[in-house]
C-alpha cells in the first residue's frame, strides 16, 4: 500500500509528501522528476518542445508502474486526474490523499516559480480559477481524503493525514 498525493499545482504536494514520509518512515517519490529523470529533460521542456499531450503519454506509462511500488508517498503532477486511466491505476496502487487550496493562496505558492508550463502565462490568476474549476470534480470523487491546505503549514498537514491513517 502506498499514500499518494493528488492535486492542483502549488498545494504543496511535494514538499509534503517529503515530510510523511519522513515522519512515517517510508520511501518518498516525485512522478515529475521520476519523468525527467527519465527523459533527462525537465518538464518545461517536455511541455515546450513535445507539447502537453506527449507529457500525458509519459505521465500515463509512470501511473501504470506504481504497481510495482509499495510502502511509499508518492506526489503526482496535477494533471494526473485528468485520465480515468490514471485514477484508476492509482487506486489500485495506494491511499488517495487530495491536497485542496483556494485558487488565492495558490497564486501566492506559485507566483515566483516559472517551472509550470500550464501557468506561464499572462494572467495566472485567471488561468488557476479556470484550470481548477475544471479539475475540481475530477480531484474531489478520485481522493480518499481531503485535506483544505490553505492557510495550513506543511507540518499542520502531514499531523492531518497521519491522524487519518490511524
Ligand atoms: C501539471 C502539474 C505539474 C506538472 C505539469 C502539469 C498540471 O505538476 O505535472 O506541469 O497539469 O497541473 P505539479 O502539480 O507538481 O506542479
Amino acid at each position: 500500500m502506498n499514500i499518494i498525493l493528488i492535486g492542483f499545482m502549488g498545494t504543496g504536494k511535494s514538499v509534503v509528501g517529503r515530510l510523511l514520509a519522513h515522519e512515517l518512515k517510508l520511501d518518498f517519490l516525485d512522478l515529475d522528476s521520476l519523468i525527467e529523470r527519465t527523459e533527462k529533460k525537465s518538464v518545461s521542456q517536455i511541455f515546450k518542445e513535445n507539447g502537453e499531450g506527449q507529457f500525458r503519454d509519459l505521465e500515463s506509462r509512470v501511473v501504470k508502474t506504481l504497481q510495482d511500488y509499495d510502502k511509499f508517498v508518492i506526489a503526482t503532477g496535477g494533471g494526473v486526474v485528468l485520465r480515468p486511466e490514471n485514477i484508476a491505476a492509482l487506486k489500485a496502487a495506494g491511499k488517495l490523499v487530495l491536497l485542496w487550496a483556494e485558487p488565492e493562496q495558490i497564486f501566492e505558492r506559485t507566483a515566483k516559480e516559472k517551472q509550470r508550463p500550464l501557468l506561464n502565462v499572462a494572467d495566472p490568476m485567471s488561468e488557476i480559477k479556470k484550470i481548477l474549476a475544471g479539475r475540481e470534480a475530477l480531484y474531489r470523487q478520485a481522493a480518499d481524503l481531503t485535506v483544505d491546505t490553505t492557510g495550513l503549514k506543511v507540518e499542520d498537514v502531514v499531523r492531518e493525514i497521519i491522524a487519518w491513517l490511524k
